[in-house]
């Protein structure tokens, strides 16, 4: 059994095969966190709820035994505000007398197989409860009756557990809350370093790391969206931790609003770390009967790593996040025109864009932004969404018509959160965007953001859309969201409610996602956020793909991807061949492969020697489809540690395939790569598919192999090595 509870002790032991989570019902109900890391037998770990040394000013209860405890020495499992505890709260709720002290004691549990899902909210899931054990753990304030459920999911197979909260207003007074974080998790030292994702546009999810240090660290979005600029991911590393060696503890948020990442050392070198909502801006009045879900978070312990953390957030999403029929069948390869085109563009050129590409064995074409209203620039039309026949050439049906003809699918582009100020959908109803009476509004792109809190506004952008969808044969859908909040709020709450807009919003957003996902099931959805800035786990349960930046140089490419495997899997990441500037047509598919691959340019432009090299990729794309979609993945050689050179490797899961990939990005002193493949069987034997020559795992992996390739900046190789009898 991965969750087991010591009714003598009070001590919850959450197991999965490689790690431990334990914590204790302590003397008044305090619940308290023991242990989290590697895997342990036994739960003979009490002594580490004390500090070792007694503190002035830090409140003692009264009523417990031990002179030594106090809540702001000790690892809670979920503090709250103003009771004692003086380090970050996990959770504060203002209650009706217009105080927020909040003190959530344990008072009854229930463990289950299966997970839960999240009212509202997207969240990992188990088609098969024995995939995943549940503790639901009751804890209530009992001065205001406010309750708090704590759920704890544990994938036992895969090393990963997951953790929200409810707030439950069981008093007869309406409370508000005002912070809720999803998690609260302690740590004994703070001899660790934080690893993080920091961006802007076009250059999203680089890696950063530091050493932990007294006070808080914070790493948040307050924009509306997950955002480019922090991504919810953040690890806990320990110090000088590597890809292969090393305890590294990964938390991700299954959310695409405004988060936070808190860790914050304390006086005794403890290290506490918080996830959620971004406290910041939020606030959720709640009525008595009512109750409040966070999103979740995915934590992931590694002890073998910073590669192997990020292999288990990788199968974890491929099985437990990712949905639907593009889950596991091969996706379409595709063909935007947005790079090539932007929005000048006719439906005959685009015809000609779906000859060349069938002609290459292209599967699918996707007309971007532009076919809609008067949609010339970005100054117009967002929210009128009727196709432009005139553009088209005729009605959508007849172009997808030609498009099917020539075999190809097709997919489309839709920015369903947006209002263009200049906009049919504007004149008529200036008030469905987020906005706050009397002030001016930012405009950014020249467009608002349509209040999705609002379910008239919701019904309305949904029911335009179904007319268009399901009267078209569309395969594919390209979802984009083109700027972020400000001046947050709706004409449709009361005054208590606006800090609500936030989570609304968002709330909103997974509601018309969820509505489309059912009524279309068998079309693929990509998200898109100018780039990647939306690209998060929320948005993954909607959406198996997220276009990972507008960034397609592949040079810059290889940060921003390996950045981004950090926490997500291959499968998810768009990546396209483009027409930039730097590298050769080779060395940009190698770089695109790595995720769901495609083309972002004009056809008509390739020369005959570049159309060769496109069947080529075209043939791989299929060829190593599998491997690159389904297997692990190794970082050998980062692009952020080495200025010469980034290598990546993926390996089947049954370990009978590897594909080597290396960019030279600055030329190197040797010219010679010397490098030792990860993650093979060491006793199969393989064969390089260049040279014919067969190698022992062990010595692949061992003594590695010579590589003379070219040096030249920008260029690249890929080697597949295949298992033999
Ligand atoms: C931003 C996206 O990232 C691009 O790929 C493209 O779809 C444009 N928006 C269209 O406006």
């Amino acid at each position: 059994m991965p969750i087991t509870f010591d009714s003598e002790k009070r001590i919850f032991k959450l197991d999965t095969a490689t790690s431990s989570y334990i914590f204790e019902i302590y003397e008044e109900n305090y619940i308290v966190h023991l242990y989290y890391g590697a895997k342990i037998p036994d739960c003979n770990v009490t002594q580490l709820k004390y500090r070792g040394s007694f503190p002035s000013f830090s409140p003692n209860n009264i009523n417990v035994s031990d002179p030594m405890f106090s809540p702001d020495i000790t690892p809670l499992e979920y503090s709250g505000e103003g009771t004692g505890d003086f380090r970050s709260a996990a959770v504060a709720v203002r209650n009706a007398d217009g105080n927020n002290s909040t003190d959530f004691r344990y008072k009854s549990h229930k463990i289950y197989g299966g997970k839960p899902a999240i009212e509202g909210l997207p969240a990992l899931y188990v088609e098969n409860d024995a995939d995943a054990q549940t503790l639901e753990l009751l804890a209530e304030d009992s001065v205001t009756g406010v309750q708090a459920v704590l759920y704890y999911t544990v994938f036992e197979n895969l090393g990963a557990m997951t953790r929200s909260v409810k707030i439950i207003n069981a008093s007869d007074r309406p409370v508000e809350i005002e912070k809720v974080y999803s998690s609260c998790v302690e740590f004994h030292t703070h001899d660790y370093e934080l690893l993080t994702l920091y961006g802007k546009w076009g250059k999203e999810r680089s890696l950063e790391r530091r050493a932990l240090a007294h006070g808080r660290q914070l790493v948040s979005s307050k924009r509306g969206s997950s955002s480019h600029h922090h991504n919810p991911f953040a690890a806990i590393v320990d110090k000088g931790a590597t890809e292969d060696y090393g305890s590294a503890y990964g938390f991700n948020l299954v959310y695409s609003g405004n988060f936070a990442f808190e860790a914050e050392v304390n006086q005794f070198a403890g290290t506490r770390v918080l996830m959620g909502i971004n406290p910041d801006g939020f606030g959720w009045k709640l009525e008595p009967g009512s109750s409040f879900s966070s999103p979740e978070v995915v934590m992931v312990y590694s002890a073998n790593g910073i590669g192997e953390m990020s292999r288990i957030f990788h199968r974890l999403y491929r099985k437990h996040l990712i949905r639907g029929k593009w889950k596991d069948i091969k996706r379409p390869l595709l063909i935007n025109n947005w790079e090539a085109t932007g929005m000048e563009f006719t439906g005959e050129q685009l015809v000609t864009f779906a000859e060349r590409a069938a002609e290459l064995g292209i599967d699918m074409l996707v007309m971007d932004d532009g076919w809609f209203g008067n949609r010339d620039s970005d100054r117009c039309a967002l929210g009128d969404w009727t196709v432009n026949e005139k553009k088209l050439g005729g009605t959508l049906s007849e172009f997808i018509e030609k498009i099917n003809a020539l075999g190809l699918k097709f997919g489309i582009w839709y920015e369903p959160e947006m209002i263009s100020r200049d906009s049919e959908l504007y004149r008529a109803h200036p008030d469905w965007c987020i906005h706050v009476p009397g002030r001016e509004k930012s405009i950014a792109r020249y467009q608002y953001v349509l209040d999705y809190s609002r379910q008239d506004v919701r019904d309305y952008i949904f029911g335009e859309m179904y007319k268009v969808l399901s009267a078209n044969k569309i395969d594919y859908l390209k979802w984009d969201f083109n700027r972020n909040l400000t001046e947050v709020g709706s004409a449709q709450l009361p005054p208590e409610r606006q800090k609500e807009v936030f989570h609304r919003f968002v709330l909103g957003t997974y509601e018309v996602m969820d509505r489309l996902t059912k009524a279309f099931p068998d079309m693929l959805i990509e998200n898109c956020s100018g780039g990647g800035g939306r690209f998060d786990p929320g948005m993954l349960y909607y959406s198996p793909q997220i276009w990972t930046s507008d960034n397609t140089d592949p040079i810059e490419r290889l940060s921003i991807q390996f950045g981004t495997s950090m926490c997500y899997p291959a499968s998810t990441m768009g990546a396209h061949v483009s027409a930039s500037r730097r590298t050769g047509y080779e060395t940009k598919g190698n770089v695109a492969l790595w995720g769901s691959f495609g083309y972002e340019l004009d056809p008509n432009k390739f020369t005959e020697e570049d159309k060769k090299i496109v069947k080529q990729q075209v043939g791989e794309y299929h060829k190593y489809y599998d491997v690159i979609h389904f297997g692990d993945l190794y970082r050998l050689i980062s692009p952020s540690e080495n200025p010469f050179r980034a290598a990546w490797e993926f390996v089947s899961e049954d370990k009978t395939e590897a594909l080597l990939t290396s960019v030279v990005m600055r030329k190197p002193e040797d010219r010679a790569l010397f490098i030792k493949l990860k993650g093979l069987d060491p006793d199969k034997y393989y064969i390089d598919e260049d040279t014919h020559e067969v190698y022992s795992g062990a010595l692949l992996m061992n003594a590695g192999l010579c590589i003379i390739a070219s040096t030249d900046d920008g260029t690249s190789f890929k080697k597949y090595f295949k298992a033999v009898e």
